[in-house]
């Protein structure tokens, strides 16, 4: 889809096209689009069908707000889901005093400044991208926010944060070859990004949530965001402290480092998980902490405690048992047991799960959770009973 096609998506006649697009939705394709080319030309008929099934497709991110919305494909790939952002901005809020005006250096489709213009900001936002601008806008007028928002194309590298009194930057993480992992890669890349932070008043990146610690700026608080279980990204804040935190969503606890160090012990009755946003910020220890427990293995995330404590932190298992890794041994007590469903996890295990699983030659009723770790550097497994 160009920038003409969408453009045409928003005159009267396009939003009929897109609407009769929608009532298609999950038809036959070639069915679909001869229908809608008995009323409409062919590039009308295109963008009508490509946006309705982005529309479908962003539901699981956006929500209601999806049906109403446009979008791109990398567009909506890149943006942070509804609930992240309004965490985000509902943060933010609690950081300033009073409603502030943010600058949003890089906008995309626009999930984050929806969100902060729902929460009350005046948002200025630019992006590179002449169709991404236009989607941003069309997005705050669809969802009644057009008045606290301007979008313009333009270059992050160009924007001057003095002059707002929040920047608020999700760079880009992907390259003409894909998404990338290296800061250095972003676009815009890391040193305007810090640039941009170094002169903002109160800032807010969001980053991947592998970031390498060594690009977290000095004193900046970083905080990892879960959504039901899965580490969605990292936020980092100017001037916090350096604080490190954790956030589950959509539950909203949240987990700030004490600096507490979790004992080493051997293993008790149950297995805990931490979350993988209290592995990230590197709270292992704290959430230790909250469930009574010791570690496993001094390098290692899993935690073991004679108690069951119910906490959103980690998900816990009951330990059956624990012995040194041998194909054969695991083969024979799972036969035994007559267990034919396992759910395998591993942590600093070189073992190929879905290997293991097939070699396993499972069969029988019953159901396990088998772990691959190691234990003071002995690879081991540990039966445990799901919970
Ligand atoms: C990860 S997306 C932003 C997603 C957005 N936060 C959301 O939730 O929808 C990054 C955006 O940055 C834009 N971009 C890349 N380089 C840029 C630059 N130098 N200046 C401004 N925008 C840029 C890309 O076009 C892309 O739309």
């Amino acid at each position: 889809m160009d920038l003409d096609a969408f453009t045409d998506l928003l005159t009267p006649r396009g939003g009929r096209a897109l609407a009769e697009a929608g009532e298609l939705t999950g038809a036959d394709p070639v069915a679909a689009a001869t229908t809608l080319r008995k009323t409409y030309d062919a590039a009308l008929t295109s963008a009508a069908l490509t946006q309705a099934a982005l529309r479908e497709r962003a539901r699981a991110k956006f929500g209601q707000d999806a049906g109403v919305m446009y979008f791109t494909p990398h567009g909506l790939e890149q943006s942070t889901r509804t609930e992240v952002a309004e965490h985000r901005a509902r943060r933010l809020l609690s950081l300033y005093d009073g409603t502030p005006h943010v600058m949003d250096a890089c906008c995309g489709i626009g999930g984050d400044l929806l969100a902060l213009a729902r929460a009350g900001c005046a948002v200025t936002a630019v992006d590179t991208d002449p169709l991404t601008v236009a989607v941003a806008r069309a997005n705050a007028e669809a969802l009644g926010l057009g008045d606290r928002v301007t979008v313009n194309a333009g270059d992050a590298a160009e924007v001057k944060p003095e002059a707002y009194d929040v920047l608020f930057a999700d760079p880009a993480r992907r390259t003409g070859r894909g998404r990338t992992f290296d800061p250095m890669a972003y676009s815009p890349p890391w040193p305007v990004v810090l640039g941009l932070l170094s002169r903002a008043g109160l800032a807010c990146l969001k980053v991947a949530p592998g970031l390498p610690y060594e690009f977290i700026p000095e004193g900046a608080e970083a905080e990892w965001v879960s959504y039901k279980g899965e580490v969605k990204e990292a936020t980092l804040w100017s001037g916090q402290n350096g604080d490190r935190r954790a956030t589950l969503l959509p539950g909203g606890h949240t987990l700030t480092a004490t600096g507490v160090q979790a004992p080493v012990g051997p293993a008790g009755r149950y297995l805990y998980e931490p979350d993988g946003a209290a592995i990230r910020a590197h709270l292992v220890g704290e959430v230790a902490e909250l469930v009574g427990g010791r570690l496993l293995d001094p390098m290692i995330a899993y935690i073991t405690a004679d108690e069951a404590t119910d906490t959103p932190w980690a998900a816990r298992y009951e330990i059956e048992d624990i012995l040194p890794f041998s194909l054969k041994r695991l083969r024979a007590i799972l036969r035994e047991r007559q267990i034919g469903n396992v759910t395998i996890k591993k942590r600093a295990s070189a073992i190929d799960i879905e290997r293991l699983r097939a070699d396993l030659r499972l069969s029988g009723p019953n159901k396990a959770v088998i772990v691959l770790t190691r234990i003071l550097d002995k690879p081991s497994v540990l039966l445990c009973k799901p919970l």
